[in-house]
C-alpha cells in the first residue's frame, strides 16, 4: 500500500512512543516510523513486552504495528525518507558546566538536529514534540540552515500535553493541541499540514496555534502552573499539621470556588516525574538570563517547597519512631512517581528511600509496574533493600509503612492482616492521603498523613 505520507519520530520514549501510536491510529493513510538509538528500547516496541507501562497503549500498538507503525533503530532511512519529523529526544537537566543542574542539557537535541541535516535530501517539516527552553527552534533552525545542499526544512513548535498514566485518554482526547510556527508563507503552510494530521480526530476549536516562542513557552508555564498548585497546597499542609486544620477539608472549600477549580489540589509527598522540574528550572535559568531575578526567586520557590515537603515527611517519621531507623524495617508500597505508571523519574519515593538506607533502615519495597526501575534508581545506594512485588508479603515484620504512590490496590488491603504480622507499635505514613486512617486507628495503628488530624495511640 502507497501512504498518503512518511512521518518519522526520534526518540522512542514516554512522549514518542504512545504519541505516534495514537497518530499512527488515527490516520491510516500515514506511516509512522519511530526510531531510536537505543535497540534494546526498539526490540521492546517490536515485542509483546513493551518499554513503557500506560493503560490502553498495547492494545493500540499491538492492533496497527507492521501495518502502519513501525518501531526501528535505521535513523537514516527514516530520515531520508519522511517529510515530516517529530523530534522527542530526551532534555535532562544538564549534569555539567554551564547552568548545571538548570538548564536543559541539549546535546542529544542538538545530535538529532546534526543527524537530519546529514541524511536530508528533500525538504522536511521538523517538529519539536520535547519540552524545550524557549528559543530552541531558533538554535535547531540555525544548524538546519546551514547546509548548502539547498535542502530546505520548516521548524515547528507541538508540544506535547499528555500525562503519564493518562496518555492515550489525553491523546485522544486533548484539551488542546497547540502548533507554533514562524508567520512566514512557508511557516504556515508547514503548520497547516500539522494541523490536518490532528484533524483527524481532535475538533479544530481545539487546535491552536501560535508563534513559535510562544508555543515553547506555554508548554514551560502550563507544567510551572501546575507544579505551583501541588506546592501551593503542600505549603498549606505543613500549616494545617500545626493548627488542626484538615487539609483535604481546606483543598475542597477552596477548589469549589470556581475561579480556582479542584483540580491538582491533592496534597502529597511532593511532586515527581521528568517534566514538572526540569521545566521550572529551565524557567528558572531562562529568567535569571534575561536579569529577571524577581520572576526567577518566585517559580523557583515552587521547587523549593516540592524539596521541603520531602525533607519534611522523613523528619516526621523520623521524630515519630522514637528518633532512630537504625535496624528498622519500613516497607514503602509504591515506587512509581505516581499512580498507573512505571515511570519512577524524580519519584519522591527515590528520595525518601535514600534518606532512609542514610539512616541506616532497611527497606521492602513494593509496587505493581515499577520494580524494575526502582531496583535500577537504588542501584548505587548502601544498604538492605528488599524489592517484593506482593505488597502484604512486603509489610511483614516491618515497623511502618509508607504509602509512596496512590495505587488503588493499596486502599483495597486487608490492613488488620497486615496489622497482625507487622512490629509493634506499628506505624503508616500515607504520603498521598488515600488510605481510611480512622480504620487503620482502630485496627491499631498510628496513622500519620499529610496535613491531616494525626491518629496516635502513643
Ligand atoms: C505533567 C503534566 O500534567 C503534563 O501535562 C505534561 O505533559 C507532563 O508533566 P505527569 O508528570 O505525567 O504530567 O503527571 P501529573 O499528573 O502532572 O503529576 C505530576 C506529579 O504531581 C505526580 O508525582 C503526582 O503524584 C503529583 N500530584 C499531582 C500531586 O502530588 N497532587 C496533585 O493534586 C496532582
Ligand atoms: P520523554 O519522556 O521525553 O519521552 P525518554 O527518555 O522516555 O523521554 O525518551 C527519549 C528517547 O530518545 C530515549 O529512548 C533515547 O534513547 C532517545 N534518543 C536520545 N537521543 C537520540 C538520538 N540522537 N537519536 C535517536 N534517539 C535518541
Amino acid at each position: 500500500m502507497r501512504f498518503k505520507k512518511n512521518i518519522l519520530c526520534i526518540g522512542a520514549g514516554y512522549v514518542g512512543g504512545p504519541t505516534m501510536a495514537m497518530i499512527a491510529f488515527k490516520c491510516p493513510e500515514y506511516k509512522i516510523t519511530v526510531v531510536d538509538i537505543n535497540p534494546k528500547r526498539i526490540a521492546e516496541w517490536n515485542s509483546d513486552n513493551l518499554p513503557i507501562y500506560e493503560p490502553g497503549l498495547f492494545e493500540i500498538v499491538s492492533s496497527i504495528r507492521g501495518k502502519n507503525l513501525f518501531f526501528s533503530t535505521d535513523i537514516e532511512k527514516g530520515i531520508k525518507e519522511s517529510e515530516i519529523i517529530f523530534v522527542s529526544v530526551n532534555t535532562p537537566v544538564k549534569e555539567f558546566g554551564l547552568g548545571a543542574g538548570m538548564a536543559a542539557d541539549l546535546q542529544y537535541w542538538e545530535k538529532t538536529a546534526r543527524q537530519i541535516l546529514k541524511f536530508s535530501q528533500s525538504h522536511k517539516i521538523i517538529i519539536e514534540k520535547s519540552t524545550l527552553p524557549v528559543k530552541t527552534a531558533q538554535a535547531m533552525e540555525r544548524i538546519l540552515h546551514s547546509n548548502k545542499k539547498g535542502v530546505d526544512f520548516d521548524i515547528l513548535s507541538n508540544p506535547e500535553f499528555l500525562a503519564e498514566g493518562s496518555a492515550m485518554d489525553d491523546l485522544i482526547n486533548p484539551d488542546r493541541v497547540l502548533i507554533g510556527s514562524r508567520e512566514t508563507e512557508s511557516g504556515i503552510k508547514a503548520r497547516d499540514e500539522l494541523v490536518e494530521i490532528y484533524a483527524n480526530w481532535v475538533s479544530g476549536e481545539r487546535i491552536i496555534t501560535s508563534n513559535i516562542w510562544s508555543s515553547e513557552l506555554s508548554k514551560l508555564v502550563a507544567n510551572a502552573f501546575l507544579a505551583q498548585r501541588i506546592s501551593s497546597i503542600n505549603s498549606i499542609s505543613a500549616l494545617c499539621e500545626k493548627t488542626d486544620a484538615n487539609i483535604k477539608e481546606v483543598a475542597n472549600a477552596v477548589g469549589m470556588d470556581k475561579r480556582i477549580g479542584n483540580k491538582f489540589l491533592q496534597a502529597s509527598v511532593g511532586f515527581g516525574g521528568s517534566c514538572f522540574k526540569k521545566d521550572i528550572l529551565n524557567l528558572v535559568y531562562i529568567c535569571r538570563h534575561y536579569g529577571l531575578s524577581e520572576v526567577a526567586d518566585y517559580w523557583e520557590q515552587v521547587i523549593r517547597i516540592n524539596q521541603y515537603q520531602k525533607e519534611r515527611f522523613i523528619l516526621k517519621m523520623m521524630e515519630t519512631m522514637f528518633n532512630t531507623m537504625a535496624g528498622k524495617k519500613i516497607c514503602l508500597l509504591g515506587f512509581a512517581f505516581k499512580a498507573e505508571t512505571s515511570d519512577t523519574r524524580e519519584s519522591p519515593a527515590i528520595f525518601i528511600a535514600q534518606k532512609l538506607l542514610e539512616e541506616k533502615a532497611e527497606l521492602r519495597i513494593s509496587d505493581p509496574r515499577a520494580l524494575g526501575n526502582a531496583k535500577a534508581d537504588l542501584a548505587g545506594s548502601k544498604g538492605v533493600i528488599e524489592y517484593i512485588s506482593d505488597p502484604v508479603e512486603a509489610a511483614k515484620g516491618c515497623h511502618a509503612i509508607c504509602l509512596m504512590t496512590e495505587w488503588e490496590l493499596y486502599k483495597e488491603l486487608d490492613f488488620k492482616k497486615i496489622y497482625k504480622i507487622m512490629e509493634k507499635p506499628a506505624f503508616i505514613f500515607d504520603g498521598r492521603n488515600i488510605l481510611n486512617h480512622s480504620e487503620l486507628f482502630d485496627i491499631g495503628f498510628n496513622v500519620f498523613s499529610i496535613g491531616m488530624p494525626l491518629f496516635t495511640h502513643l
